[in-house]
């Protein structure tokens, strides 16, 4: 009994998160918001709306990284597990209400399908979850490698004046990479190369929607 009201207080937990998320209002984080450590460059109106899209494209990334998580901390067994992820998902909060503030300061927004990223990478962390802790590590090491490539690629695609979003970018793959780590170190599958390829592909989809819409 006392487990099955757990599960319900966890998944009550999770949907009020996901509405959290969904009604773009993230929770704030106690770090401070790395693009503050520049000052805002002036960027042509074709750049500013390069830049939104990419933002619109790591929002969405996060978004995605929230379900990932929470599907993840439903379904683990481990609690030591369960606490480093928590850990990890906090600050997956922070990078959210980064990329939503440098949306904000580009007179942009998020994407408009925020609620399918969402509603899917929790599906897809609950999938992985119930796939047993070491095969759901081994989903969030890779995903976290893959979110690290594209921030690689971002930072490239950056106009070079930039220096807010790139501030922004590079706090986010330092962190992506620890989470990586932490993923590895509590023993992460490395996953079948086929599941690797399926990942990469609905990412791709993700990035080429998420920066148009
Ligand atoms: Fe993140
Ligand atoms: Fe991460």
């Amino acid at each position: 009994m006392d487990k099955q009201l757990s599960f319900l207080d966890t998944l009550i937990d999770n949907l009020q998160q996901g509405l959290d998320n969904l009604s773009n209002i993230p929770t704030q984080s106690e770090r401070p918001y790395p693009g503050d450590e520049a000052p805002e460059s002036k960027l042509t109106l074709a750049e500013k709306k390069h830049v939104a899209g990419l933002m619109r494209v790591n929002h969405a990334g996060e978004v995605a990284a929230q379900g990932l998580y929470q599907g993840q901390a439903l379904t683990a067994r481990n609690e030591k597990i369960t606490q480093q992820m928590q850990q990890s998902a906090l600050e997956e909060k922070d990078h959210l209400h980064w990329c939503q503030k440098r949306l904000t300061e580009l007179e942009s927004q998020p994407s408009i399908l925020s609620p399918l990223w969402h509603v899917g990478s929790l599906f897809i962390g609950a999938m992985a979850g119930i796939a047993g802790d070491k095969w759901s590590l081994g989903f969030v090491e890779e995903t976290e490698n893959q979110v690290m490539e594209h921030l690689d690629n971002h930072l490239e695609k950056l106009p070079i004046t930039d220096k807010r979003s790139e501030k922004i970018i590079r706090q986010m793959h330092e962190d992506e990479a620890h989470h990586a780590q932490i993923a590895r170190e509590a023993g992460a599958k490395t996953l079948p190369k086929p599941i690797k390829k399926l990942m990469g592909f609905v990412s791709k989809f993700m990035t080429f929607t998420a920066y148009r819409l």
